[in-house]
């Protein structure tokens, strides 16, 4: 609430049908350098050295939620609202608290940064295309 007060971040959750809270996500503005990306990636943009991202700060289904595709699903939300915010968003970044969690953004797509593995990337066009 703070952090949303002060236009840091924004945090949306998830409610079960009793109101509470089955899982949450948060979003800010941030930036990628152009040199974590693949060279892929890289070939089809500008060489500015810093590109518009949005950071998924937190991101977390509660315990009994688990595996039922909440996640996935709240990942999805992410994309869809940043693709919403009027300055140009290029990408999802994300900072992995663990290894166990960098894999679950690699099933989803996202790639790591060249020179930090539990930082991780997904191009809004790549993840708004598996929506159809
Ligand atoms: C990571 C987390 C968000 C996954 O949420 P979830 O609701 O259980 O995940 P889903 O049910 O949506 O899983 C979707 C897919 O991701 C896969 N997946 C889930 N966790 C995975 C992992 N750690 N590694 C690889 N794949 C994973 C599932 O197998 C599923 O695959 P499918 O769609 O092909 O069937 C949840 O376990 C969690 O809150 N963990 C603690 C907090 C955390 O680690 N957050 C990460 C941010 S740092």
């Amino acid at each position: 609430m703070q952090d949303a007060k002060r236009r840091v971040s924004n945090c949306f959750v998830a409610l079960d049908d009793a109101g509470a809270i089955a899982g949450y996500f948060t979003l800010a503005a941030s930036g990628i350098p152009v040199d974590e990306l693949s060279d892929a990636t890289k070939k089809r943009l500008p060489r500015y050295p810093l590109l518009p991202a949005c950071l998924i700060g937190r991101l977390a289904v509660d315990r009994r939620f688990r595996g039922l595709g909440l996640g996935g699903a709240l990942l999805m939300e992410a994309a869809i609202r940043a693709s919403r915010a009027e300055p140009a968003v290029l990408a999802m970044i994300v900072d992995a608290k663990d290894e166990k969690a960098a894999a679950f953004y690699e099933h989803h797509g996202f790639s790591r940064f060249a020179s930090r593995p539990k930082s991780l990337y997904l191009p809004l066009a790549t993840a708004l295309k598996a929506k159809g």
